[in-house]
């Protein structure tokens, strides 16, 4: 969960994202036509924050009127937060953008590599949540390729806050002039999952690099640029997240008189998902 300051009232991230009038979203909440993260909320004082959490209105998740996907390079020194209050730079300084974009899930202020930046907190949410099951792969520049026995036992399973965190990938995977890069992929949204691994294993970390989440990859993008996602990663990242456009509120949609009417189609079922 994001800090207090990205929690905003109810009624008015619905009537943002266009849903309706603030006025008529108080009714929405009161009828109890809008959920939290698959709980009914039917008070007005509530908060949600849309960058972590799934809000639905008549069981159909809430999307922004102009959606916007962009991948970042991130360098190390940016802080992934909309702003910070100590007033370090934060990856917004690196993409200036007319819609309210936050950054999906965390990467550390000296970690490098993908950060994706969306206002679709369905996306966002499904991201960062742990039963989608979202791959992530990073590759760390340490300096000399770990002793086998050690390897064998990150590919086990490292002891992090009472959980057995297990890679799905780890391997040594070149060796540079500055040492050897070594692949980890989880499928854990942890806070510092990656260095507190090393950590345990006293695997030290000169750079810490996101290379992929899901089927999205930040090759060929220079560090420190940015771009909207193309239509084919959008497409292969709502397959992996189980997102069907017609089972969204989708902008100006017809929910004020769709009461009667579903026409959400089945989800599909996600590849590699039980
Ligand atoms: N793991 C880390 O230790 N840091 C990150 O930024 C991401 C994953």
């Amino acid at each position: 969960m994001a800090g207090e300051e990205s929690l905003e009232r109810l009624q008015r991230i619905l009537s943002a994202a266009g849903v309706s009038s603030r006025r008529a979203a108080e009714q929405y909440i009161l009828d109890g036509r809008v959920s939290v993260n698959g709980k009914v909320v039917n008070q007005l004082g509530a908060k949600a924050d849309l960058s972590v959490d799934e809000i639905k209105v008549d069981g159909k998740p809430l999307r922004p009127q102009t959606p916007r996907y962009v991948m970042l390079n991130k360098p190390h020194g940016y802080i992934a937060t909309t702003s910070d209050e100590r007033g370090r730079r934060t990856v917004m300084d690196l993409v200036p953008a007319r819609e309210r974009l936050y950054p999906v899930g965390r990467l550390d202020r000296d970690t490098e590599g993908l950060l994706l930046l969306t206002n679709d907190g369905l996306v966002a949410h499904r991201i960062m949540h742990p039963s989608f099951g979202l791959e992530k792969e990073y590759e760390v520049l340490t300096p000399a390729p770990p002793p086998a026995q050690v390897l064998a036992h990150l590919r086990a399973g490292v002891q992090i806050e009472n959980r057995l965190v297990t890679p799905s990938e780890a391997r040594v995977l070149r060796q540079t002039d500055r040492g050897a890069i070594l692949r980890v992929t989880l499928h854990e949204g942890m806070n510092h999952v990656v260095r507190r691994m090393m950590d345990a294993l006293e695997i030290q970390v000169i750079s810490l690099t996101r290379t992929r989440v899901g089927p999205l990859t930040v090759r060929g993008l220079p560090v420190g640029a940015h771009r909207d996602l193309r239509a084919g990663e959008l497409g292969s990242l709502f397959e992996a997240l189980n997102i069907d456009d017609e089972t969204s509120l989708s902008p100006a949609s017809d929910i004020k008189t769709s009461t009667g009417t579903d026409t959400r189609r089945k989800p599909r079922t996600q590849r590699g998902r039980p």
